[in-house]
């Protein structure tokens, strides 16, 4: 991608859209949000968006759509089955993923249930890149196992490392020697791994999965969720790509996988998501689940309009101006809070910023869940809601007991073009002060605990009174600003 220089010598991200559609933000007063957190049990996945200034939570549903895909939803062809617009997204599918067959759902998640429903039996194990918390939940409610392949850099937060998001190959082949490949109903690998902090795998190290997959004939499933950001940094850091483009990067990777699933949340900034394949037989495999789980297969559970926005939308990851924006900006934030010895995931990646609060809360015990503290206090000091991302995210073990994240992140999502640099910079700002008054970050603990995925609607409490007390040296020190 071009670059673009400024006379001054800055070093700045430029944004190549334009804003035509505006939503107000709510930027209450520091008192709200303290009564906010306690109603929503210290849980920022609880907070409504009238308290939220910036809403960093995910980049899931909340990216901008463009004209484009705005205008395309205005034609949406209603029909329950044989619907056009499924016949422009199915287009789309081929001409972007250069899959033949597509199988619609409602998100993400539902194509890991049906992925999981159609392979997944109890004793089953699924190597993976690592875990995304809904494709381990899909796998182990059907009575399967994962194991996470990672090569040690990958858990290195200062890194510069250009794919920390590879498959340890040496690591597969062993794993699927001691379980036996027929214990193995697919390998699964995540572009731009998600809970990492965002980080891209080379095209070169899907070859080798491939290879890997080939040799023991197991089947190779991609989560294509964050592929369009995996492509960009392949473009930025494989040498062999360093003058291709999108479009090839993709179709490269896609070619490398029997059967891709996505979040159209995510990928096309649109709802909805997919699973497609080129095999015929895969296809039958997992076509009777779909009007079972999801709705008929041209609508799969998604509104028309979605269907419409999302074919435009799988066009538009071609475009690097609309991919490059949210990691250019992640790339900045990044590397000013590194610039201030903030302890973040450094290589920059993509889908947003994270924080590693067990850095920056090393004072604060896993069992208090660092990370969960962490987003509770950046909320109350600034209104803005990140995502915890460490051992609240994660499930405990078939004995019930706790099992600690190999990190504890704060992230801080970045969604496609919808925040300004001027708001970057306030994020910037509200962080440098909570990292230097970190010390009086405190503890959480549990107050309701769900049994399954437990982070999205739990309740904490902190174990004393630390939340007022960061209110007060908040307010000795910014006064009556908000
Ligand atoms: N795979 C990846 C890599 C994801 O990041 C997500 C969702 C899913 C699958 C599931 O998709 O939400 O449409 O059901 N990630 C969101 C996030 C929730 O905030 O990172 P879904």
């Amino acid at each position: 991608m071009q670059e673009i220089k400024f006379y001054s010598g800055e070093n700045i991200p430029l944004e190549l859209h334009k804003v035509r559609i505006v939503q107000k933000l709510n930027l209450v007063p520091i008192e709200r949000r303290l009564q906010a957190l306690f109603e929503g049990g210290f849980n920022t996945f609880r907070l409504s968006t009238r308290d939220v200034f910036l809403d960093m939570l995910t980049d899931s549903g909340t990216n901008a759509m463009s004209d484009n895909q705005l205008s395309a939803m205005m034609r949406a062809d209603d029909a329950y089955a044989g619907s056009q617009s499924f016949e422009r997204l199915q287009k789309a599918v081929e001409d972007v993923l250069d899959k033949k067959y597509l199988l619609p759902v409602h998100q993400g998640r539902a194509a890991e249930n049906i992925l999981s429903v159609a392979y997944v039996h109890k004793g089953s194990l699924v190597p993976m890149n690592y875990h995304f918390t809904t494709a381990m939940a899909h796998i182990t409610d059907k009575g399967g196992n994962i194991a996470e392949l990672l090569y040690d850099e990958a858990y290195v937060i200062n890194s510069d490392h250009p794919f920390k998001g590879n498959m340890n190959i040496e690591k597969l082949e062993e794993t699927i020697n001691y379980h036996g490949p027929k214990n193995i109903p697919f390998i699964r690998m995540e572009a731009s791994t998600n809970l990492i902090g965002g980080q891209p795998f080379s095209v070169q190290n899907l070859r080798d999965v491939r290879a890997i997959a080939d040799k023991y004939k197991i089947r190779l499933i991609l989560d294509c969720s964050l592929l369009g950001e995996n492509a960009f940094l392949v473009l930025q850091r494989e040498e062999e790509f360093k003058n291709s483009n999108m479009e090839t990067v993709i179709k490269t990777m896609t070619g490398l996988a029997d059967i891709c699933y996505f979040s159209a949340r995510k990928l096309s900034s649109s709802r909805g998501g997919g699973i497609c394949t080129d095999s015929l037989e895969i296809f039958k495999e997992l076509e009777a689940f779909i009007p079972l789980y999801e709705g008929f297969l041209t609508y799969g559970g998604m509104s028309i309009r979605e269907v419409e926005a999302m074919a435009v939308g799988l066009y538009e990851t071609l475009d690097e101006t609309v991919i490059s924006q949210s990691p250019s900006f992640i790339k900045y934030l990044v590397e000013q809070l590194d610039k201030k010895n903030i302890p973040v995931i450094k290589p920059a990646g993509v889908l947003g910023v994270h924080l590693d609060a067990m850095q920056i809360c090393a004072h604060i015990p896993q069992t208090q869940y660092p990370a969960g503290c962490l987003a509770a206090a950046l909320f109350l000091i600034s209104g803005i809601r990140g995502m915890e991302r460490g051992s609240i995210s994660n499930q405990r073990d078939e004995y019930g007991n706790e099992t600690y994240a190999d990190m504890e992140l704060l992230r801080l999502a970045m969604p496609r073009r919808v925040f300004t640099l001027s708001q970057v910079k306030y994020v910037e700002d509200r962080v440098t002060w909570l990292y230097d008054n970190r010390h009086l970050i405190g503890g959480l603990k549990f107050v309701y605990e769900p049994p399954v995925l437990r982070f999205f609607m739990g309740g904490l409490e902190p174990v004393n009174d630390w939340p007022e007390k960061l209110m007060a040296k908040f307010k000795e020190d910014f006064g009556e600003s908000l």
